[in-house]
């Protein structure tokens, strides 16, 4: 600010009027510019406060939706496993989980939803015995006759692969009561 009020306050009593009225607008032009500040910061605090709040919200609510879907999608570990009793999991019940067995073990598999649900492109696995459409990276059902010969030693491998993947990926959830030991048997 200038300082020709301070002169005009000692000589003249007018200017010292029109110091006062200065100062007035000065003095309320800063008030109001507080105002703006305090209002600028209460309404950023209050936007942040808002958004941190709405976050920790939807955070809640994804975790307690995770964690009942993570409850459903629970099978209890049993060695009793019938391949019958597979198809009740093949995904086409959205309230139980995806299953599907490899090599005498049984994986819950839910997880890979997007993989083995309903019209996904790993589908025909779910709620079967996958051993050998696997290790032969078939995606559709094999003839009587070729299912009848015994796996390759490089489908064996591949086989192997597999398994190691879901043992990496997914939960074992038990195994077949009866393997049959020519679904998987090797050359
Ligand atoms: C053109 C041929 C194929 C392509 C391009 C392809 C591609 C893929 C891709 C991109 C994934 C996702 C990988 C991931 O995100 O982890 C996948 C997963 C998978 N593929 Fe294939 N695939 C093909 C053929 C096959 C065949 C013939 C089989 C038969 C066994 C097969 C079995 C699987 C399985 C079981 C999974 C899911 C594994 C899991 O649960 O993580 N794929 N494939």
């Amino acid at each position: 600010m200038s300082h020709w009020p301070f002169i005009a306050f000692h000589r003249h009593g007018q200017q010292l009027l029109i110091f006062i009225l200065r100062m007035e607008r000065f003095f309320r032009l800063l008030g109001n510019e507080n105002v703006v500040v305090a209002g600028a910061v209460l309404a950023s605090t209050g936007y942040f406060a808002w958004q941190w709040w709405a976050e920790q919200r939807q955070q809640r609510l994804e975790r307690q939706q995770r964690e009942e879907l993570e409850r459903r999608m629970h099978v209890d570990f049993k060695t009793t496993w019938r391949r019958d009793e597979l198809k009740a999991y093949d995904g086409r019940d959205p309230r139980k989980p995806i299953l599907l067995a490899v090599k005498g073990r049984v994986y819950n598999v839910w997880r890979g939803r997007e993989f083995y649900g309903p019209g996904q492109a790993y589908s025909i696995f779910a709620g079967t015995d996958a051993t050998r459409l696997l290790a032969k990276e078939l995606l559709e059902p094999e003839s009587p006759e070729e299912a009848a010969k015994p796996l390759s030693g490089a489908q064996a491998e591949q086989l192997q692969a597999w398994i190691d993947q879901f043992d990496w990926k997914y939960t074992d959830v038990g195994t077949l009561a009866e393997p049959r030991s020519e679904q998987w048997r090797e050359e």
